[in-house]
């Protein structure tokens, strides 16, 4: 193992290790089932980016058959090392890609963005979020940070490395509308605090704006008047 992938496996930090992703790998189960049904089809395709080290994706796929599997990161040298590693898993395959500034490959049926994007600065968030809504995949699974109340930007300093705050994927600047299905992702023995959530979006996402005028939508309240609605769904990112 080189240096850099020493290097890059320092700052993956606890939640890639396989004992904080039992949930997620539950979750991961359940979501190819569903979208399996959805789409009418025997097998899917996922993408995944970042894969980061592969430590508890690769026992994951490891379990399915039904699975094609891509992994990006950004590390290239991470990714020679899993194409050495798994060359002999001939439908996973691997990308050294920058996600923000390289085209995505299409032909993906779920996009899994998990804890990536709480690293990133809140218009590179929008930006790949476009992107993927833009792939031609058909679902998003991805970290998000649902009993945060308030989003805030990425510190800045000199150190760029494990930069990180919680980001909350459904309130303002982000905004997306509310995911099909919410589960929890935490450290063994959750404590609350920590726990985040991969939430799933069908692509292209929505987005909640505000709208020029508050809508009425006739809703009665209690029997008596309309509440008026001040949000509206735009249609795409
Ligand atoms: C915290 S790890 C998450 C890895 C994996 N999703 C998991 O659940 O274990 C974050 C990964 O994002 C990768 N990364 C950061 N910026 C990236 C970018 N612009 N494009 C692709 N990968 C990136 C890093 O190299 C690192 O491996």
């Amino acid at each position: 193992m080189s240096n850099t992938v020493r290097l890059a496996l320092l700052f993956l930090g606890p939640g890639s290790t396989i004992q904080y992703s039992q949930e997620v790998t539950a979750v991961l189960h359940n979501v190819i089932g569903q979208v399996k049904v959805a789409l009418r089809v025997s097998r899917v395709h996922i993408m995944d980016i970042p894969c980061g080290d592969m430590a508890w994706m690769s026992r994951f796929l490891e379990t399915r058959e039904d699975v094609d599997y891509t992994g990006m990161d950004i590390v290239p040298d991470l990714i020679e090392n899993h194409r050495k590693k798994f060359k002999h898993k001939t439908n996973w395959r691997f990308l050294a890609l920058d996600a923000l500034e390289e085209p995505l490959p299409n032909g993906t049926d779920i996009i899994i963005c998990r804890m990536m994007l709480q690293h990133l600065f809140l218009s590179d968030i929008q930006r790949l979020l476009s992107k993927f809504s833009q792939s031609g995949a058909k679902y998003l699974l991805a970290t998000t940070f649902s009993r945060l109340q308030k989003n805030s930007e990425l510190a800045t300093g000199r150190s760029t490395s494990g930069r990180f705050r919680q980001v909350n994927l459904e309130i303002p600047p982000v905004s997306l509308a509310p995911t099909l299905c919410l589960a929890r992702d935490g450290p063994p023995g959750n404590s609350e605090g920590q726990c985040h959530f991969p939430g799933l979006w069908r692509l292209p996402l929505k987005q909640v704006v505000p709208c020029s005028r508050p809508q009425n939508f006739g809703i009665a309240k209690f029997g008596t008047g309309n509440i008026s609605v001040s949000a509206c769904v735009r249609w795409s990112f």
